[in-house]
């Protein structure tokens, strides 16, 4: 029988620890970020990919019974990883996007084969369905703005009917360009040291959490690391449970 921990807290204990204490069908949102296996830090150090993958498929596995039937989740990671991860959660979960984040980051210089600029975040829901999806709160920016000024008088003809664009932007697209932390961080074009090796885009948080929970609810932040998630989660007036095993400084 699990025991309820006060909310709106991150915890610092170990993940399974930390799942453990929690109530099954329980939370309506997970933003999870997990470790990727790159080598970036000691807990982003595995000795082979199979400790990896044995790690990162049990804190799936513990995870899900911990999600409401209606609940979503992001999970974050490598698109090579996001290919075994979706592999596993095959009957468990339900992909809805597989979203490909373009981090504008100028990473890496190989000459050898095509540069990453690339992660990938898996939406997933718990039913195929009936679940909460809010795509008015995160309308993007039209781009081609000349043809949206004049469509905004007269609208533009589209199958038989006059169309006009909407005020907010256009509807979400599965390709999110949001320029990295640590590329916003840059001074005169130079990497400087961060306190947290992998701080995840606020804009990218925001946008989860008000697409896929309403106000009150209550959102798992695991692997919070800078604690983003629960930040953002608490000013958009939902709950959070965070979990990371080092406290930030
Ligand atoms: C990719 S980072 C998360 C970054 C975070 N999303 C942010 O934007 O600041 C992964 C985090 O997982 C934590 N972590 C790694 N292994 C863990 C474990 N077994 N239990 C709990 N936390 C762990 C690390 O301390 C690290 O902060």
């Amino acid at each position: 029988m699990n025991t309820i921990l006060p909310i709106n807290t991150i915890y610092y204990q170990d993940i399974f620890d930390f799942l453990r204490q929690i109530p099954n069908h329980y939370a309506d949102l997970a933003i999870i970020d997990p470790p990727y296996n790159l080598g970036v830090a000691e807990w982003d150090t595995f000795a082979s990919e199979q400790e990896f993958l044995d790690f990162s498929f049990s804190w799936i596995d513990l995870m899900i019974p911990k999600l409401k039937p209606h609940a979503s989740f992001y999970l974050f990671n490598t698109p090579t990883n996001c290919a075994l991860f979706y592999h596993h959660l095959r009957g468990k979960a339900v992909l809805q996007n597989w979203i490909t984040w373009y981090k504008k980051d100028g990473m890496s210089a190989s000459k050898k084969r095509f540069n990453h600029a690339q992660e990938t975040i898996l939406f997933y829901t718990m039913h195929k369905k009936n679940y909460y999806f809010d795509c008015e709160s995160i309308r993007i920016p039209y781009q081609s703005t000349q043809r949206i000024a004049h469509a905004k008088h007269k609208g533009i003809l589209k199958n038989g009917k006059r169309w006009f664009p909407n005020p907010n932007g256009k509807l979400c697209l599965d390709v999110w360009e949001i320029v990295s932390e640590r590329h916003k961080n840059k001074v005169h074009g130079k990497t400087m040291k961060m306190n947290h090796p992998t701080p995840k885009p606020r804009e990218m948080i925001e946008r989860m959490i008000l697409a896929s929970s309403k106000e009150g609810d209550l959102v798992l932040d695991l692997f919070s690391g800078t604690g983003i998630t629960s930040k953002v989660a608490r000013e958009l007036g939902r709950n959070f449970l965070g979990c990371d095993k080092i406290i930030e400084d």
